[in-house]
């Protein structure tokens, strides 16, 4: 059976109904996450750029002073706005480092591929289209220099908190001792400023969580009335987590494709991603689990965002 059919039906037949969120990210769904990214309320993006505008330097810097050495790899670059700036750094203490963004996105490497060089000339990228381990390992073999890996935009939270250290376990197992990590981190700050990134004015976010009902509608041939379901997050204050819920408007069935039909009573709420919030103490016990050490924090200008840097333990 297709993968997708198989998550959807299993999330949707559990006592607690829910969507895994690594599907929000059809041609549509990429879409609407770069108008997320644009909208006002939504500070991530923008206080993330602020550390690369303003911080690539130091973050050089610390680089430098660890590595004589590396290449760079990306996990999820996007279109690069905000590693240019550490790209751009770099070049101009280490002419012979090489990029190696890595995406599941064949379309996303091509662009790269093909701009970047424009955007930065002298640039040595080598772009590697598909599953960030997979690609690790492959990259393994390519090159036997150390690593920096970037991982940025608090990707991390999409993993419930007590997940985070095995992803970065597992990310360890293609590292070397030393190598370094630069990683995300979205941290507690102001509930309502939390909660308004995720339940933006224009309805942004609303399209985003709905589209994904959309995407099931279109290729497991499901029956989803989109207008019989709210967008409902929630943040919660004591352990962090933002919450998007859809809850069904009505008492309903939706008919699966060929699977079967689900109900859903009225106020059933569907689970459908967790957006995690941390304190620098969170990230530091984190790293610890993980097998690194934290070695330097990137704060943006209003402290709403880190990224942190950490070094690959023995
Ligand atoms: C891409 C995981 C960082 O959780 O903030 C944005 C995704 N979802 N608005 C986040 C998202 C709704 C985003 N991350």
């Amino acid at each position: 059976m297709n993968e997708f059919l198989k998550d959807v039906w299993e999330g949707l037949s559990a006592p607690q109904k829910s969507l895994n969120s690594k599907y929000f990210y059809d041609e549509e769904g990429d879409r609407i996450f770069r108008e997320i990214m644009d909208c006002p309320e939504y500070y991530l993006t923008k206080c993330e750029l602020d550390i690369f505008v303003n911080q690539s330097k130091n973050i050089a810097k610390s680089i430098n002073g660890n590595l004589a050495d590396f290449d760079l790899v990306e996990l999820g670059p996007g279109d690069c706005t905000k590693s240019e700036y550490l790209l751009r750094e770099l070049l101009v203490t280490h002419k012979h480092f090489t990029y190696y963004p890595i995406d599941i996105s064949e379309n996303i490497i091509n662009q790269i591929n093909t701009s970047l060089p424009n955007r930065i000339p002298g640039i040595n990228i080598h772009g590697l289209n598909g599953d960030y381990m997979a690609m690790l390992e492959k990259l393994n073999e390519l090159s036997a220099k150390n690593k920096v890996v970037l991982f940025l935009g608090s990707s991390i939270g999409n993993f419930p908190l007590t997940e985070n250290p095995s992803f970065f376990r597992h990310l360890k197992q293609y590292l070397k001792p030393g190598d370094l990590l630069i990683t995300g981190f979205d941290l507690k700050k102001d509930a309502s400023v939390i909660l308004n990134a995720y339940n933006d004015e224009a309805g942004i976010t609303k399209r985003f969580n709905l589209n994904l009902l959309k995407r099931i509608n279109n290729t497991l041939g499901a029956d989803f009335d989109l207008d019989q379901f709210e967008h409902s997050p929630i943040y919660d204050l004591g352990s962090g987590a933002c919450i998007s819920y859809l809850a069904s408007k009505i008492e309903q069935s939706v008919q699966i494709g060929s699977m079967g039909s689900i109900h859903f009573a009225k106020d059933e709420l569907i689970y459908m991603e967790i957006s995690q919030k941390y304190t620098v103490e969170d990230t530091h016990t984190i790293a610890y689990q993980s097998g690194f050490s934290p070695i330097g924090e990137f704060y943006d200008s209003k402290k709403w965002f880190v990224d942190a840097l950490w070094r690959n333990n023995e």
